[in-house]
């Protein structure tokens, strides 16, 4: 689709694009404008590939059908810019080439125009050999002319597309919402903008449209979407970036399944159309707590099995000392089969090791199933009732490889489930080509901070609490669920959303819980509250990363690789510099420096 031109409004440079060209068109006078992609000389006669973002046509320059413009062509370089005119002909037999669109033909010069040269370029533009990645950010103008940064501009595009087309035929309005704001509860670091006609104050930039989206709501656009920029000051990963895409949505008069649908059949759709791949409908639901326990995170990878295992059981009375502390301290044992796993040198299981310490677990204990018994440097620790216990529990074979982390449970849930993955990787588990969606849902609400000693939102604070809980706000407030739901793909979060509280009263017993006072919520999103006071509807949202989406949908191995203009995981623009000093008028200005 956007590989096609159209051509109604084309003018004196061209009459076809560099991709158009077929065989049907032999006999025509063409006329088409390009980049010089490489140059040959074939016994006097050059061939140049002539390209554009449409495709490739090759162009020939024969010294007896057209001297003049044969002897510019020698002085053409890679990235010249050019325009030829010419008759299409098949090319000579033999020389068909099947893999281009356009390989049937050439076009037989017979002018040439120079529009522009162009210096040598740092990288060459036809080749996909590896390049190094701040080179790539530096001239990132011409790393879009290159296939893959041009394939995935295209695809970002047929995918806002269709999401706008299908949210459209869903009835719903795309609404801006601003950029200089104020801090929206995300629970990221905010990017702050100062304000020059109000010294002293700042704006800050979204970390997404979350408040005026419910705003909107309140104003009665029950179906609003926007694909929106949000800004975060984070750490970066190969997922995240300081200002990244939402496809933001909300709803009024819905309920969590009326959302879910609804968005499924919208990333359904992408994936068919974009991937051509048919998603079973509807996608799998996994509730936050069965994450945890069998994958050891809340987004997890479905794609393989190899699930965590609750050990606790198996050794309530154990009196090994390590398993014997963390038991007695609150703490969980839990462990891994990987099958085949016996096979792996000390070396390799004390690579394992490190894995697991960066996610805090001071050590990875292990035992080899052997077909002449178990190899291992705690075995001799247990009774041999534990031993039978664990082979069952474990359901441990000749060749398994069992491996155990004993800590807090946070600590043994990520660090197994981080290590799952690591050997998913490692031991080729992972089937690349497959897709595995999954909600996770009945997120619990809150978190105890121990160091502020108080609840935290684990989503946001005016994500509503599910009905069957509500009295549990008051008596036991972390066993409280919340309406809220994350889109897991291949262990990636692409999207979350909740139902928003609507009750004023409900609102103010979670923000009692937060220990967000009165006049911290008024001052922090009081306008919010004003709103939901003059007859908010019940209402309910989600939003999608669309770099993610993007990412997975074309199997790239970060977020930077489908976005134009991305920054560095220092947050810095390679290419134009940002961010970067000012002169100090401005700052003057800006009432952050002294006059
Ligand atoms: P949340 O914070 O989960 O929800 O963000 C929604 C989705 O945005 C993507 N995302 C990012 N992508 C790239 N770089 C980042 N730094 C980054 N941070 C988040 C993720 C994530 O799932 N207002 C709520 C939505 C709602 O409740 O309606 C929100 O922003 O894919
Ligand atoms: P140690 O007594 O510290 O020498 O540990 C004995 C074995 O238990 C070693 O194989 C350690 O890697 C392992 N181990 C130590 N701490 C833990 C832990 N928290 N979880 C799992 N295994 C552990």
């Amino acid at each position: 689709m956007s590989r096609q031109f159209n051509s109604s409004l084309t003018a004196a440079y061209r009459s076809h694009v560099c991709g158009a060209l077929r065989a049907e068109n032999v006999g025509d006078r063409v006329k088409l404008s390009g980049w010089v992609q490489n140059w040959r000389d074939h016994g006097g006669v050059v061939f140049i590939d002539l390209r554009d973002r449409y495709g490739l046509t090759q162009v020939v320059f024969n010294p007896e059908n057209a001297p003049e413009a044969h002897k510019l062509a020698h002085t053409l370089r890679g990235e010249f810019v050019i325009q030829v005119e010419g008759e299409v002909v098949h090319r000579p037999e033999g020389t068909v080439n099947a893999n281009m669109a356009t390989g049937e033909i050439e076009v037989l010069v017979a002018q040439i125009k120079i529009l522009n040269k162009a210096e040598t370029p740092p990288f060459s533009i036809d080749e996909t050999s590896e390049v190094g990645e701040n080179v790539r950010l530096q001239y990132r103008y011409l790393d879009l002319r290159r296939q893959p940064l041009q394939e995935a501009m295209i695809a970002r595009h047929r995918v806002t597309k269709l999401i706008r087309d299908y949210l459209d035929r869903h009835s719903f309005l795309e609404i801006e919402t601003p950029v200089l704001t104020k801090s929206t509860p995300e629970g990221a670091r905010d990017y702050l903008v100062p304000s020059r006609t109000n010294p002293g104050s700042f704006f800050a930039l979204p970390q997404s449209p979350q408040l005026f989206k419910q705003l909107l709501m309140v104003a009665g656009f029950d179906r609003y979407f926007q694909i929106v920029k949000c800004f975060r000051d984070e750490d970066l990963r190969a997922d995240r970036q300081p200002e990244f895409t939402q496809i933001d949505m909300e709803l009024a008069f819905v309920e969590q399944d009326d959302i879910i649908n609804l968005v499924e059949g919208m990333i359904a759709l992408i994936f068919k159309e974009i991937n051509d791949f048919d998603s079973e409908l509807p996608y799998p639901r996994i509730s936050y707590q069965e994450a945890l326990d069998k994958y050891g995170l809340d987004a997890p990878d479905i794609r393989f099995e190899m699930e965590l295992i609750d050990l606790c059981q198996v050794f309530a009375g154990t009196a090994f000392k390590v398993f014997r502390s963390v038991l007695d301290k609150k703490g969980i044992i839990k462990g891994l089969n990987l099958k085949g796993g016996a096979s792996l040198s000390r070396k390799e299981i004390d690579d394992l090791l490190e894995v697991v310490k960066i996610y805090g677990a001071k050590g990875l204990a292990w035992i080899k199933v052997n077909e002449d018994g178990w190899q291992s440097p705690i075995v001799k620790f247990f009774e041999e009732s534990e031993i039978t216990a664990l082979g069952q529990a474990m359901a441990a074979e000749a060749g398994d490889l069992l491996l155990f982390v004993a800590d807090k449970p946070e600590i043994t849930n990520e660090a197994l489930g981080r290590l799952r993955l690591h050997l998913g990787e490692k031991m080729g588990l992972i089937d690349k080509d497959e897709l595995a969606f999954c909600w996770v849902i009945d997120f619990p609400m809150f978190a105890w901070d121990e160091q502020e000693k108080r609840h935290t939102a684990i989503h946001h604070p005016f994500t509503a609490p599910l009905d069957e809980d509500l009295d549990k706000l008051d008596t036991e407030p972390l066993a409280v669920k919340a309406k809220a739901y994350d889109l897991v793909l291949n262990g990636v979060e692409v999207g979350g959303g909740s139902i928003r509280i609507h009750d004023p009263k409900v609102q103010s017993k979670v923000f009692s819980l937060l220990k967000i006072g009165a006049e911290e919520a008024r001052e922090k999103f009081g306008f919010l509250l004003d709103a939901l006071s003059f007859g908010a509807p019940p209402h309910g949202g989600i939003a999608f990363g669309l770099d993610r989406l993007m990412m997975l949908l074309l199997q790239r191995q970060s977020i930077r690789e489908v976005i134009a203009f991305p920054k560095t995981q220092k947050a810095t623009c390679l290419l134009s510099g940002a961010p970067n000093t000012v002169n100090p008028r401005q700052l003057r200005d800006l009432a952050i420096k002294k006059a």
